[in-house]
């Protein structure tokens, strides 16, 4: 993987039209996983190597907080190692925990620190600042913890832990952060922690706590997925670990390679999980070439290659109910495809895109409207009818890696030229994007 590139100057790109695209190569470790894979292997009871870990600056802000809490870490060329502390080994760290933009660090790690005889600060950016926690305070305080938060619902978090018993929790929204929270948080209560969805969510976390020995009992129906266990738990290391491909940036690449003319990508060791996959499924609904190739099963994780083809899109796509959970983090760049569908796209239901990294319905609306679509907003969602012209346009990252990135998409497919202000937001969770744009032979300048 090359060195990410930062963006210098004013933060912005320049991007143009673009006739085609081709390449191949690995996106690098899923963001969603390499955080759960730093926070296990820091509380396992051995050493663990991390292989093709992130380099999402939110998963190198898990490691800074995992550090801090006196976790080791040695970041080396190829991989990462961790010497485990074990449940009982983390330290109060000596300044306030920092999780950046990454609302999946302070979640998360909320859990582990509801777990811990000690009391702990975490604070973020100030998107992350606006993000709810509510959601993760309501049940780590049922279960023992003490939290205070700004507003009673705000980062910076204060949690005092220790002695937490274990509960049986449904999470009103489907947040697989807030499953994962009571699901840490149980590795060191007393008793059974049971969450139980009403709607499936990623499933990461499960995977990686049977990889580690712990025996969780997982029973799914048509209405609910029932998780429990019966802490407290010992992890095993994870060992020699390769973190798989991340779905969610190679998104990117696989609608630039489907609405770009005269384009083939090929991107490779992706996981594809079925939690994860709905994206791809969406795609070739509406006619999108995608070649899924050589399935195979890594730590539990499903992998495969995937090859684009560009393609004429058409169909009536109407996205709402579970399926809106898997594939939530895609939804920008699925909204870029959707102005090149010949039918409706329609979605619905996804009114947790308002508190993501940036209100991504707004954002969504207000760039493409920037680029001359016609496109309706809803409390819930919005809906647009394809196939429409795109027009180069000036447009806002708000400050959020997938929208940085969707709209750079978007400008290779608009006419004239297209400015993306706080590009450097990308890095976010993908540093690597406009150079693996690049050299597949994309127009992309840094201003
Ligand atoms: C994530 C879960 C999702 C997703 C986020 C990563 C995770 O958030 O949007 O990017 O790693 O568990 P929610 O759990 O809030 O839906």
């Amino acid at each position: 993987m090359k060195t990410p590139t930062a963006l210098p100057r004013g933060n912005q790109v320049r991007v143009v039209n673009c006739n085609r695209l081709k390449g191949q190569f690995r996106v690098p470790g899923d963001k969603s996983i390499s955080h759960r894979s730093a926070m296990m292997s820091a509380i396992g009871n051995g050493e663990s190597r991390l292989l093709n870990y992130s380099s999402a600056a939110d998963c190198q802000n898990t490691i800074q907080c995992l550090v801090s809490l006196g976790a080791r870490f040695a970041v080396g060329a190829d991989a990462i190692t961790v010497d485990g502390v074990g449940l009982d080994g983390l330290r109060e760290s000596a300044q306030p925990l920092d999780a950046g933009n990454s609302g999946s660090t302070m979640r998360m790690l909320s859990g582990i620190l509801a777990g811990q005889p000690f009391a702990t600060t975490i604070d973020g950016d100030e998107s992350l600042r606006r993000r709810p926690m509510k959601r993760i305070i309501e049940p780590l305080v049922k279960m023992g913890a003490g939290i205070c938060a700004r507003d009673d619902s705000f980062a910076p978090l204060s949690i005092s832990g220790g002695g937490l018993k274990g509960i049986e929790y449904t999470p009103p929204v489907a947040s697989a952060q807030v499953k994962s929270a009571v699901l840490l948080a149980g590795l060191f209560a007393v008793g059974k922690t049971t969450v139980i969805e009403k709607t499936p969510t990623r499933n990461h976390t499960e995977i990686m706590l049977l990889e580690c020995g712990i025996p969780l009992d997982v029973v799914t129906s048509e209405q609910m997925t029932r998780i429990s266990f019966s802490g407290p738990g010992t992890i095993r290391p994870l060992g020699d670990y390769t973190v798989a491909g991340d779905i969610s940036s190679a998104a990117f690449f696989l609608v630039a390679g489907l609405v770009v003319p005269d384009s083939r990508l090929r991107l490779e060791h992706i996981g594809v999980n079925p939690s994860r996959r709905a994206l791809i499924e969406v795609l070739r609904s509406m006619g999108g070439q995608i070649e899924i190739e050589d399935e195979r099963l890594a730590h539990g994780e499903e992998v495969a290659d995937l090859t684009t083809d560009s393609s004429e899109l058409a169909g009536d796509i109407k996205l709402r109910g579970p399926i809106i959970a898997n594939l939530i983090d895609e939804i920008p760049i699925l909204a870029v495809a959707a102005t090149q569908l010949h039918g409706t796209f329609e979605v619905r239901e996804a009114r947790e895109l308002r508190v993501k990294e940036s209100d991504r319905i707004r954002s969504i609306v207000d760039n493409l409207r920037a680029m001359g679509v016609e496109i309706e907003e809803f409390e819930d969602g919005f809906r647009l009818e394809g196939p429409q012209r795109l027009k180069g346009a000036s447009l806002d990252s708000f400050g959020d890696h997938r929208i940085a990135m969707a709209f750079t998409v978007a400008g290779l497919i608009a006419s004239g030229e297209t400015i993306v202000q706080g590009a450097a937001a990308a890095a976010v969770s993908l540093p690597e994007f406009f150079e693996l744009l690049r050299v597949s032979g994309a127009s992309i300048e840094e201003i």
